[in-house]
């Protein structure tokens, strides 16, 4: 793609119709009042917050929440459809949630890397949108040129930099991005960027996400994109005064442990219950395998039997099966019965047998 012939380039939207920075600014006042707290009049000012007792982690979890809003995915999938229109064709696929990103003044940010390390396809391209003005001592740094970070990338392989190693060389390569709120940083996977020691008194508030042109998503599951064809779809129930407790999908949940292998059932619960909270699915119980029956007969009737009005079951992970012939039985009863099954280790959420090749190549 010509446009990233130098690793990344940057481009403005239209601030009044992708009015993201207000909409996020409003869940976190609406956060505010919920708990006594005093209001923001811009995200920049997310640190006093912070200094009210909620920390930067809650803050980008709230911001998570934010995300999954239908707001804010209404706004994000139209925002998403209008870049695939104009760098990519309808073979692109689109991160359904993007990554929340809050930096207080004065702290320190994100070490250098590409976005590759940390599982991205090669032809992947990373949009970085700042919520806030950035600039030299608040900002992401980019390294120069495409050429220039390949020669890096070979460098810190070769030499097996240390992270601080890693974070001078690509910081000294690297430039700041100078952008006002609208401005978007795009770069491809294999451009090494990363952010400093903020010098400014106010927060850097961003999200990114990703675009891929074709299926080659790396190490990331397909349940984690939207294709082309989804972004033109409304939200059903469109409602401009979302809640922060927005349910975003339809699904009651069942956690599901199994001791067949080798993770302790707490664990396997605990990533359950988290994800299911994650992923606003409200959990009606949970149940545990009997060990003894390799069969898997307490997951077969939770198939079956809808216990408690639930029509979703979330295991640990495709962990959960002995053999490929085992999840081939255990899928076709749950398309059979409309069961959806979420394996949470993978983010994989099965309802149909079309997607059982994902599931398999785990296998
Ligand atoms: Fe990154």
């Amino acid at each position: 793609m010509s446009f990233y012939s130098k690793g990344w380039f940057d481009f403005s939207y239209d601030l009044q119709k992708y009015n993201f920075d207000i909409v996020i600014t409003e869940f976190f006042n609406r956060y505010a009042e919920k708990n006594n707290l005093d209001k923001i009049d811009s995200l920049g000012e997310l640190h006093l917050l912070g200094l009210q007792g909620v920390s930067q982690e809650n803050l980008r979890q709230i911001m998570f929440e934010a995300f999954r809003s239908k707001t804010f995915q209404s706004l994000y999938k139209s925002f998403g459809k209008e870049i695939i229109d104009r760098y990519f064709d309808k073979y692109a696929y689109l991160q359904k949630t993007p990554t929340a990103r809050v930096q207080f003044p004065h702290s320190e940010s994100t070490s250098f890397h590409t976005d590759a390390w940390y599982g991205h396809g090669v032809n992947v391209k990373s949009f970085w949108v700042p919520l806030v003005n950035v600039g030299i001592g608040s900002t992401l740094s980019i390294v120069k040129s495409k050429s220039l970070s390949i020669k890096l990338i070979k460098k810190i392989t070769k030499e097996k930099l240390d992270l601080e190693q890693i974070n001078n060389l690509a910081g000294e390569a690297s430039s700041p991005f100078i952008g006002n709120l609208g401005d978007v940083l795009t770069f491809d996977s294999e451009t090494l960027h990363g952010a400093k020691k903020s010098l400014w008194d106010s927060s850097r508030v961003s999200f990114d996400f990703r675009i891929s042109p074709d299926n080659n998503l790396g190490s990331k599951p397909k349940s984690n994109f939207f294709l082309y064809s989804e972004l033109s779809k409304k939200e059903k129930d469109y409602n401009q005064s979302s809640t922060l407790n927005e349910k975003t999908t339809n699904l009651l949940g069942i956690s599901y442990s199994n001791n067949n292998f080798n993770v302790t059932s707490k664990a396997q619960l605990m990533l359950c219950n988290s994800y299911a909270k994650d992923s606003n699915i409200p959990i009606v119980g949970n149940e545990a395998e009997i060990d003894a029956l390799d069969h898997m007969p307490v997951l077969r009737n939770l198939i079956t039997n809808s216990f408690n009005n639930s029509n979703c079951i979330l295991v640990f992970g495709i962990e959960i099966f002995k053999s490929k012939s085992q999840a081939i039985e255990i899928l076709k009863l749950s398309e059979k019965n409309n069961t959806t099954i979420i394996f949470c280790a993978q983010g994989i959420h099965f309802t149909s047998l079309d997607e059982s090749s994902e599931i398999m190549q785990f296998i």
